[in-house]
């Protein structure tokens, strides 16, 4: 291995993500290594330090002398910036631009948690980002590890081998069980936080698992949303009992698809922290959390269910293809279970494939973006009861100075 084509990536935020599917799959890589750390709590990055080093150990990593040597706790953020080639942003949301707008005046790639910000306003204070998104040559990626699924992927190699015909509609569906470390965040409460709830938390999984299996032929154009509540209004939280919550738990999001030759089509997209009510009871009952991916085609309806992320727990996997027309004909797709948290390793070995220019991005800083436009408009469209264009909620964004005065507007009648 030439050591010198190594690229050294710095984490930003060292929390309880970084802990699950970051380091896992920097740990598993050779083609790079975490030379640095930056955490408002050192002890995080501490811990996550060692949690690094023990997991490169195990996996008998070649770079771990290297790791040793140069993984570096920083206090300030320029100075890991400066250190590093990559800058993996996993903070939570409110702080991930400022960190991006740093690594690009300091010309780094960006890997990013999703959501990219808080709402697509935010962007509008960094026109530094925007420009340089507009061209340049950094690479960014959203992390939304998914779409690095191989099951995903086939899924996709299925859809575009024409199993399901013409494309006409498509379902996803995230839904957590509540977990621990969401309810220490204030995430669960407070929509300053993420800027929404579930459809900004978990949601995110779902519409890229859509606009992947949809491929680069279909953008999002409006949003209507059909359900948001918080089903569990009121919460216990540790040191805040009886915490109101401001977002929603549920959320149900009819998002208008277009393709160059101007046909639409609907993805329906759910993102729910406690229940399983769209896909009526059917889905939600069998299934474990996780993702749910539905297409329906003039030839069939091709359904991928359970898939889980970064969770390490094994999953059953099959997809079935319902053929239209044909009373009873079904066809079974049985895959080979991938080797768990494959997806961690995907993401972060692929990446570096990218910035070397030997393969394409699975996503892209448009992407991410545009997800952000999707979610203010379902967000928008909650609050007015109508069905928004994203070039309308730009406009009613672009009304706001501060992002915090704009999120209290969408959620004035929540
Ligand atoms: N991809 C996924 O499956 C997934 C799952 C959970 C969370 N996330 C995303 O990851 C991000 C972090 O979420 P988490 O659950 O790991 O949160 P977390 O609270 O566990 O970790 C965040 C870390 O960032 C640190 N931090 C906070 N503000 C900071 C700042 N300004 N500068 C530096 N460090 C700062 C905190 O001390 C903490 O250690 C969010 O964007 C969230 O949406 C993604």
């Amino acid at each position: 291995m030439n050591e010198s084509n190594v690229l050294k990536v710095g984490i930003v935020g060292a929390g309880f993500i970084v802990k699950k599917s970051h380091i896992p799959g920097l740990a598993a890589t050779s083609k790079c290594y975490i030379a640095g750390l930056h955490d408002i709590n050192e002890v995080a990055a501490r811990e996550a330090r060692k949690f690094y080093l023990d997991q490169m150990e195990q996996g008998d990593n070649p770079l771990l002398s290297k790791a040793k040597n140069g993984c570096n706790i920083h206090d300030s953020l320029e100075e890991l910036v400066k250190s590093v080639d990559i800058v993996d942003i996993a903070t939570p949301p409110a702080y991930h631009l400022e960190a991006v707008s740093l690594a690009l005046n300091h010309g780094k790639h960006v890997i990013c948690e999703k959501p990219l910000a808080r709402n697509w306003q935010e962007l509008l204070q960094y026109p530094e980002i925007m420009e340089k998104a507009a061209g340049g040559d950094w690479k960014f990626q959203l992390h939304t590890q998914g779409i690095w699924h191989p099951i995903v992927k086939a899924g996709r190699d299925l859809i575009a081998d024409g199993v399901v015909g013409e494309i006409q509609q498509i379902r996803t569906l995230h839904q957590g069980a509540d977990p621990k470390h969401t309810v220490k965040l204030a995430s669960l409460w407070d929509k300053h936080h993420s800027g929404g709830g579930a459809l900004m938390d978990i949601g995110p999984h779902a519409y890229a698992g859509m606009w992947y299996w949809l491929d680069a032929g279909w953008e999002p154009v409006a949003v209507e949303t059909q359900l948001l509540e918080a089903t569990v209004p009121v919460r216990e939280i540790a040191g805040k009992p009886g915490t109101k919550v401001t977002v929603e738990d549920d959320a149900h999001v009819t998002i208008t698809w277009k393709n160059k030759d101007g046909r639409e089509i609907r993805g329906d997209l759910e993102a729910s922290w406690n229940k399983k009510d769209w896909h009526e009871g059917k889905v939600g009952s069998r299934l474990a959390p996780d993702l749910y991916y539905e297409i329906t085609g003039t030839k069939g309806i091709l359904t991928f269910p359970n898939v889980m992320l970064s969770f390490r727990k094994p999953f059953g996997i099959a997809a079935g293809l319902k053929f239209k027309g044909k009373k009873g004909e079904k066809h079974a797709y049985k895959f080979k279970l991938p080797k768990k948290g494959i997806e961690d390793l995907n993401f972060f070995d692929e990446f570096i494939d990218v910035i070397k220019g030997e393969r394409k991005g699975r996503n892209d800083f448009k992407f991410a973006e545009e997800m952000l436009l999707v979610f203010g408009a379902a967000y928008l469209s909650s609050k007015s009861g109508k069905k928004v264009t994203l070039k309308e909620y730009k406009k009613y964004a672009e009304n706001f100075k501060e992002t915090p005065a704009l999120i209290d507007d969408l959620f004035s009648s929540f």
